[in-house]
């Protein structure tokens, strides 16, 4: 059946990863690419997302799955893609913006497949926990993440830190929410793949909400740690003297708008359930941005090859974990290993 897959935000870092990866493994597949300035042949289309009336073109062109691949704040794809009943897949949605969108979906009435793939790297990290045991059966999660100033990072990524660096978020203790700020809380971690021990730092993802409000985990902590340790506790010294607050936005964007030359990206999630602790630990050698356009792109492959009904999904809730995992281990610049 023929497939016409639009991303928007298709010209940016993650953007064009998807639609290498995803036609690199899906000849069959036609992409469309919406950006704000349009481009030179039939398949570059002209969207802005700020913008609904340009979304006519959404229609006209027949497409069946929509990948946003840049911020929507107003969610005006989201409103579009219910209404003509095109399927949604939604990488970009910072916590807030996340619980706010899937509000508007439950409460609609939802006649395609409106999937957010916001969590970490594209939405995988629920779906890697449920590998390591029974969601009902685990008692905590944390969640370690390695970040490299030397990785590539696009502008909007740029933009969603300086945007929420200040604002104070919830990590979830005992079941119950419990107010943090970005950078402060140390713990000490030893990280795999080389890196060696480190301070993490707190850090707002959407997997915090999804893996409590969700996968009901009554214990959720999410904890950072840049691969520079200066930049790392610079940066939570800037926190706790809450230089963060009198800074402008466009001050704060200075301070995170570092992208390198391409580096590596890790994470690591240690679960404890009734019997044991047991950690994932996952890198991505060709860093965060291949990653999370490899998950884009497994989620797709789910949505054409198997008969999810129409409803409202987090990405993890396509894939039997373990086949998430080994599609993820299979990939060629990715490494996955587990320890009890
Ligand atoms: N879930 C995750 O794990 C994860 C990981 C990384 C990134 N992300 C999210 O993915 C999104 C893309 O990140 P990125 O690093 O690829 O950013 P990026 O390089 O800045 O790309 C965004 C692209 O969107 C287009 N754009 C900007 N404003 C637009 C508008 N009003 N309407 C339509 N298109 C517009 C721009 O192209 P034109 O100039 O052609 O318009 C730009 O190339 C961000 O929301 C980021 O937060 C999520």
């Amino acid at each position: 059946m023929e497939q016409n897959i639009l991303i928007i935000g298709g010209n940016g870092l993650v953007g064009k990863t998807i639609s290498r990866i995803l036609k690199s493994r899906n000849p069959h597949v036609t992409v469309f690419i919406g950006g704000r300035k349009g481009g030179k042949t039939d398949k570059d289309l002209k969207i802005d997302v700020t913008d609904p009336s340009s979304f006519k073109i959404i229609s006209d062109k027949k497409i069946h799955l929509i990948i946003l691949s840049v911020n929507d704040k107003e969610d005006h794809v989201l409103h579009y893609a219910i209404t003509h009943q095109i399927d949604y897949l939604d990488i970009t949605k910072p916590t807030h913006a996340l619980v706010k969108a899937y509000d508007i979906a439950k409460n609609a009435e939802v006649k395609s497949r409106i999937v957010f793939s916001s969590g970490w790297m594209g939405g995988i990290v629920p779906g890697l926990v449920n590998t390591l045991s029974d969601s009902g059966d685990i008692n905590e999660v944390k969640l370690f993440v390695y970040y490299s100033v030397k990785d590539l990072a696009g502008e909007s990524s740029a933009h969603f830190m300086a945007e929420n660096v200040a604002v104070p978020f919830v990590h979830y203790k005992s079941d119950k929410p419990v107010a943090i700020r970005h950078f402060l809380d140390t713990e000490a971690f030893n990280f795999s793949y080389g890196i060696g021990n480190r301070s993490a730092y707190n850090f707002d993802v959407p997997d915090l909400y999804i893996l409590n409000r969700v996968e009901r985990i009554s214990d959720v902590s999410v904890k950072m740690t840049y691969n520079s340790k200066f930049i790392t506790w610079l940066l939570g010294s800037f926190q706790y003297l809450r230089i963060y607050n009198i800074l402008s936005l466009k001050e704060r964007k200075m301070i995170f708008a570092s992208s390198g030359n391409g580096d590596q990206t890790v994470f690591e999630i240690v679960v404890n359930d009734q019997s044991a602790q047991k950690k994932l630990s996952l890198q991505s050698l060709k860093g965060q941005a291949e990653l999370t356009a490899l998950s884009a792109v497994l989620h797709t492959e789910e949505l054409l090859r198997n008969p999810h009904e129409n409803k409202v999904y987090f990405s993890h809730q396509l894939h039997e974990p373990l086949s998430l995992m080994a599609q993820l281990n299979a990939y060629d610049s990715i490494n996955i290993n587990v320890t009890s």
